[in-house]
């Protein structure tokens, strides 16, 4: 088969917004993108995903697009992206766009049309239903966002019809049953691609298809469901028929144009990822699941770590399909607080990129990652911005929870938390604008940031551009075959990477305690080569070993 320029790449995702902001009104920007593209390069980058930049009322920071072909105003304009494209290619660097498909704003011309009347052209773009006999919404189905009264269906005057919005009122859902809304949608796919983009991450690819004849949910409220509305991704995630859409994207635009996708894979699991990635399929190139890392979990166990490694390596990546290895996004947690510890922040920050960059797949970062940002935690509801957490924190005030509680909850779910602007500096908000910035700062940053990091003698960010270098030197990073050891250890991690007679061997304690162990028989006696370690001593393996506090090693044997 032949080599396709993803397989050996390292992904960085940019969250506009907070990255860099040029002209000091506060928000993130593409001249502000473009400043900072050779640090990119540097690090090791060679792919980069933009999150939504498109215009937008920013209701959801983006994901509520009001025009799939023009530049959110706030950001810079299509010229001003023309420059950042051309730039990134000069440097070796794709780019790929954030495709949000399952639904658009409503100040989309397509939904501004389609609640004038019942026959108006674009009626059909969107999912309209009737009331029930007694005026309510068509089912029970809640919004992802528990926002407003917590339901997915509005009410519009206009025509006396709900619309479906699984997310927020203001985000109404697209109704992939209709054959000129997909047309719609490929033309405006090969745009892009004429453009010159390199390929396109698909926002919630596997919720296209709702469940027909909108039954209503029977699942039991969760601590945040309001009311008789219930949160069911049951209802709305990988319904029969998914496939077909998927598979249509492929035939009409992702096959012909040999792009590059990655599928953002709501309720995954090893079961159902290989229909959407193996090449056969003709679907999707790659996926990130949440089976690891998700803003709701808290912890990665060395178990947990070896079965989804696993799974996904016998059902997926062995076969030809692709994931992403990565730990963080704009709507999780920063990483290093949430799987490491913030006591041994760059050591533990060390260790998580060296699982992200050593395991089968593509490994992305999450800005901020490679200078180990942290958490926030605001004192203030004022203070947050993301309208999940707004959502959820409302939600559990209605339900009779107190302010402390509702904020003790929010405070670690909080997207906000990976929201937070990038950390150039020590100067006034942490070098990101001379404005007042949009979303506030970690007030950390006068430790972490990145010209702070480069000048210690154990950055991250250096780390970082090592790990990106061995990917580059050793293929068994990139192809190898994935074998674990000491498969019931409790701290340690030990797998290999093994192909055409190179094996690269990885090891890690987990935990923020010693952890000894002692090599599996079949590595005894053999030779190890200390390829990169996050201690200031790389330690040669011996026959009996104990690895420190968040040690991680790679050695070629
Ligand atoms: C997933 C995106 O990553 C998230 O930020 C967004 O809120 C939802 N999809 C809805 O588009
Ligand atoms: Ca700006």
């Amino acid at each position: 088969m032949v080599k396709k320029w993803w397989q050996e790449a390292v992904g960085y995702e940019i969250y506009c917004k907070s990255f860099c902001d040029s002209n000091g009104d506060g928000i993130g920007d593409l001249q502000g993108v473009k400043s900072k593209l050779e640090i990119l390069r540097d690090l090791g980058v060679t792919c980069i995903w933009f999150a939504p930049i498109y215009k937008s009322p920013q209701v959801d920071n983006g994901y509520d697009v009001a025009d799939y072909q023009d530049i959110e105003p706030a950001y810079g304009t299509l010229e001003d992206f023309k420059e950042v494209l051309e730039k990134a290619h000069s440097l070796g660097i794709r780019v790929i766009m954030d495709m949000v498909l399952n639904h658009s704003s409503d100040e989309h011309p397509w939904f501004v049309e389609s609640r004038k009347s019942k026959d108006n052209p674009y009626r059909n773009y969107y999912i309209w239903q009737p009331p029930r006999e007694d005026g309510s919404e068509p089912n029970n189905w809640g919004n992802v966002f528990y926002e407003g009264n917590g339901s997915a269906w509005t009410l519009d005057e206009t025509t006396g019809e709900y619309y479906l919005h699984l997310y927020s009122a203001k985000m109404p859902d697209l109704n992939w049953e209709y054959e000129p809304l997909r047309q719609e949608i490929y033309k405006m796919l090969h745009w892009w691609l004429d453009l010159g983009v390199d390929g396109f991450r698909l926002d919630v690819f596997n919720r296209f298809k709702k469940t027909p004849g909108f039954p209503d949910s029977k699942k039991e409220a969760s601590e945040l469901d309001l009311d008789r509305y219930r949160m069911d991704p049951a209802m709305f995630t990988h319904v029969e028929g998914i496939h077909d859409l998927i598979h249509g994207l492929y035939k009409n635009v992702f096959g012909p144009r040999d792009c590059f996708t990655v599928g953002e894979g709501a309720n995954m699991t090893w079961d159902l990822a290989p229909d959407y990635t193996l090449p056969e399929r003709e679907e999707l190139v790659s996926l990130y699941h949440f089976q690891l890392s998700s803003r709701m979990r808290d912890t990665i166990t060395p178990e947990l770590f070896r079965t989804v490694q696993t799974k996904y390596w016998e059902k997926v990546t062995e076969k030809g399909g692709w994931i992403i290895q990565y730990m963080s996004n704009h709507d999780s947690q920063r990483q290093v607080s949430c799987y490491g510890d913030e006591a041994y922040r760059a050591r533990s920050a060390k260790l998580l990129a060296a699982l992200t960059f050593t395991s089968p797949g593509i490994p992305f970062i999450y800005q901020g990652e490679e200078i180990g940002m942290t958490n926030v935690r605001f004192d203030s509801i004022e203070d947050y911005n993301c309208c999940y957490t707004l959502g959820s924190y409302q939600s559990l005030l209605k339900k009779g929870k107190s302010v402390e509680e509702a904020m003790d909850y929010i405070a670690t779910r909080s997207r906000d938390n990976a929201r937070t602007p990038y950390q150039w500096n020590d100067s006034a908000n942490a070098g990101f604008t001379t404005g007042k910035p949009w979303l506030k700062v970690n007030p950390n940053y006068k430790e972490i940031n990145l010209e702070q990091d480069l000048s210690s003698p154990d950055s991250i960010f250096r780390f970082y551009q090592s790990l990106a270098a061995l990917r580059r030197e050793h293929p068994a990073l990139t192809e190898g075959d994935l074998i674990l050891y000491l498969p019931e250890d409790e701290k340690v991690l030990m797998y290999t990477r093994k192909c055409d007679g190179e094996t690269v061997l990885v090891v890690a304690n987990f935990t923020s305690t010693p952890a000894p162990f002692a090599l599996p028989e079949e590595m005894k006696g053999r030779e190890f080569k200390l390829l990169l370690s996050n201690m200031e001593e790389g330690r040669a393996l011996s026959e009996k070993s104990e690895l420190a506090p968040w040690e991680a090693a790679v050695y070629l044997l």
